[in-house]
């Protein structure tokens, strides 16, 4: 289905300077947001961990973080540690992107697995995770220490390459999805 961003989007890898606004954007979306001094750590010190920002241009012409996903990559199996769109840019197909781009790059990098937990109740993730072919493998019963929720563990064993490519590119038919400097 072809959505319409009313502005630019991009894709690129997050940077420290960063973090103040993927917090943002973390506690708007999770109840348990990470620290900023997590998203630190991420980035500076851990090798295994591979960390995406969406921008998306605003009316004054600036780009702004709207998105972001982490993954970390131990040997072949690839884990979704973190991912989010801010609430007011959501439904654009901004999250659709970043996990494209983010299991291309995996796949690239070997990857032959790929995991994630979500909640029972997070409809929206567990939908947008099914179009990439993720597949309830089991259940960790009261795993969110917050409310004792179920986790749901999600596992996807291939990608299928020029479907995910496909889903990265949706929305260029728009004009408004797009890779700066071609750079993952
Ligand atoms: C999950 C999330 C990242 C999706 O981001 P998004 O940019 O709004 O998603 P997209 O617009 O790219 O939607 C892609 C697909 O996701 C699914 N989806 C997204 N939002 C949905 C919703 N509210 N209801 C049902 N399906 C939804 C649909 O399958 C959609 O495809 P479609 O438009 O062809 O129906 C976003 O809702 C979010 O940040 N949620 C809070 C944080 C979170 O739950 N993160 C995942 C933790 S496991």
């Amino acid at each position: 289905m072809m959505k319409m961003a009313t502005s630019k989007v991009w894709i690129r890898r997050m940077r420290v300077e960063d973090i103040p606004h993927v917090h943002e954007i973390d506690v708007a979306s999770f109840t348990l947001p990470w620290p900023e001094s997590s998203y630190r750590f991420e980035i500076e010190a851990n090798p295994s961990a591979h960390l995406w920002v969406a921008e998306k241009e605003n009316d004054q012409g600036q780009f702004e973080i709207v998105g972001m996903i982490v993954v970390w990559l131990i040997i072949d199996e690839a884990h979704i540690a973190t991912f989010a769109v801010h609430p007011a840019h959501r439904r654009l197909g901004i999250g659709q992107r970043l996990l494209a781009q983010a299991l291309l790059e995996m796949h690239r990098m070997g990857a032959q697995r790929y995991t994630l937990e979500v909640r029972r109740s997070n409809l929206a993730a567990q939908s947008l995770y099914r179009k990439f072919g993720f597949e309830v493998i089991s259940v960790r019963p009261g795993y969110y220490r917050d409310n004792h929720e179920d986790a749901l563990i999600m596992n996807l064993d291939h990608v299928d390459v020029p479907q995910v490519e496909r889903l990265l590119h949706e929305e260029d038919e728009t004009g408004s999805l797009s890779m700066r400097g071609g750079q993952p």
